[in-house]
């Protein structure tokens, strides 16, 4: 039986290598989903035929539960609101990990009849998975607004409670790992993880959250690595480790694109409240200067007398669900001779990928989405610009005000182009809560109202022309 188990393990890391593979590319990302989601259910029923399997009816439970919990959320779950429930299901998986080496401990009398190295990684399973857990679980609650996004802290006291958290969980470690049987011992090292994940996620602000999800992620994937080795389980090793060093890669490049080192994110949290980070929802965008407000008419005139127009689009479109619309509009203007491209930011919107997604969904062509430089290069030779819901990707305060949250952070330059025309409902900020002085821009004017009502309003005008 070993041996099947062991072709099944195999079949299934060629199915999750494959998924990657497949998630490198719009096109190709919902079959890489599949594979790799065929690969976790070959895992898992490779693992029920080990010898010794036994309590069928908790596993059959658990399966059940997972399967009526996850399947409705993930379903239901708004586009908008993915960021969280990675959060949510990651953290879940962290959790789990500890628990596990919780379990362990209590089978094995405290790990004393296992050598040396199963204890140590174990407990390296249970502390980085209870961090992983109720740091995922505040980053929920901020990202879905069930507690503050804003930086949360001690004051002054935040940093050294902080490093207390942490010194507690190694400590307790080393008493297990020296041969420590108490089973308040290890209780200990989940606890103090506890408030460790708890006091290093509290005062990072929602701005850079993701990043944060991103890192727990790996952290979650090294724990479950870590219990695989504990267990003599390839599958979680494998597995383990390709999230680990995937969630590691994502971590890097988000951090990149928002020109932000991890570790500044993790230690300017640790700063104490609003260390470093940017709050969401702060503070109203425009500055000083006189707005220019348009209609749709005018747009749409605008838009077909363009040689070529570049549309910007970030978190505002895929809140208003405006990408279909959106598709319609460039679709008539190409129609009519009028080149269009896709100005992408990296971190457009709430997640990696995000328009990419939005904007594969309404079938927009792969060759029309330019990336960060590409489209930079294209701007300056660019007639409109079309800001859909976008704001802080295009905020000129990244090159110039040092001051600013977001200074460093590379931007669109759309305030290269000969006009600019933002689509918005209000004067309001974007995520990171800061001015935008494109706004005030003479060559700006701003098409308030939902986006995808503005679209559809310009679609219906350029129709009429
Ligand atoms: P934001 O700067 O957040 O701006 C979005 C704009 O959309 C807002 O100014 C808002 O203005 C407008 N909006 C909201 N709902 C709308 C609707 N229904 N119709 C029309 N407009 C609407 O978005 P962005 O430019 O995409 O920048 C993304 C931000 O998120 C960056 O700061 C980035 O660092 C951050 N972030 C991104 C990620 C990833 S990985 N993508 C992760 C973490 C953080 P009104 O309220 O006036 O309409």
């Amino acid at each position: 039986m070993t041996s099947v188990v062991a072709v099944g393990y195999i079949i299934a890391f060629s199915l999750f290598v494959l998924g990657l593979m497949g998630l490198t590319g719009p096109r190709t990302a919902v079959r890489g989903n599949r594979l790799a989601a065929a690969g976790m259910a070959v895992a898992v029923v490779s693992t029920l035929l080990l010898p010794g399997m036994g309590d069928w009816w908790l596993i059959a439970l658990g399966l059940v539960l997972g399967t009526v919990v996850g399947v409705p959320a993930a379903r239901r779950v708004r586009m908008t609101a993915m960021p969280q429930m990675v959060a949510l299901f990651n953290g879940v998986g962290g959790g789990a990990v500890a628990l596990i080496a919780w379990a362990e401990f209590r089978d094995t009398a405290g790990y004393v009849v296992e050598p040396l190295h199963v204890a140590v990684a174990s407990l390296f399973a249970a502390l980085v998975g209870s961090i992983s857990f109720w740091g995922s679980l505040v980053a929920f609650g901020k990202l879905q607004e069930l507690i503050s996004p804003r930086p949360l802290g001690l004051g002054a006291v935040h940093r050294p409670v902080t490093a207390l958290a942490l010194a507690a969980a190694l400590a307790y470690v080393v008493v297990v790992a020296a041969g420590g049987t108490s089973g308040w011992l290890i209780v200990g090292v989940l606890v103090a993880s506890a408030f460790f994940g708890v006091l290093l996620v509290l005062p990072i602000g929602g701005a850079d959250m993701p990043v944060v999800i991103s890192l727990l992620n790996a952290a979650t994937g090294l724990s479950a690595a870590a219990m695989g080795l504990a267990l003599d389980n390839t599958a979680l090793i494998v597995a383990g480790m390709l999230v680990g060093a995937s969630g590691s890669i994502l971590t890097n490049l988000m951090a990149r694109a928002m020109n932000r080192f991890v570790t500044s994110i993790l230690l300017g949290g640790l700063g104490g409240a609003g260390a470093g980070t940017a709050a969401v929802g702060a503070g109203a965008a425009g500055g000083t200067g006189t707005v220019r407000s348009t209609d749709a008419a005018d747009v749409a005139i605008q838009l077909a007398y363009a040689g070529r127009v570049a549309v910007v689009p970030g978190y505002g479109m895929a809140v208003a669900q405006a990408q279909h619309a959106v598709r319609e509009m460039a679709d008539l203007l190409r129609s009519s001779g009028t080149e269009v491209f896709y100005a992408v930011h990296p971190v457009a919107g709430r997640m990696p990928g995000h328009m990419n997604v939005l904007l594969a969904e309404a079938d927009v062509p792969y060759d029309a989405l330019k990336d960060l430089e590409e489209s930079n290069s294209l701007l300056a030779r660019t007639d409109v610009a079309l800001v859909i819901g976008a704001n802080d990707v295009t905020n000129p305060a990244a090159r110039t005000d040092p001051d600013s949250p977001i200074y460093g952070m590379p931007i669109l330059a759309v305030d290269a182009c000969r006009s600019v025309i933002v689509l918005k409902r209000s004067m309001g900020s974007g995520f990171a809560g800061v001015d935008n002085a494109l706004f005030v821009d003479p060559r700006t004017s701003l098409l308030f109202g939902d986006a995808k009502e503005s679209v559809g309003a310009v679609v219906e005008e350029l129709k009429a022309l």
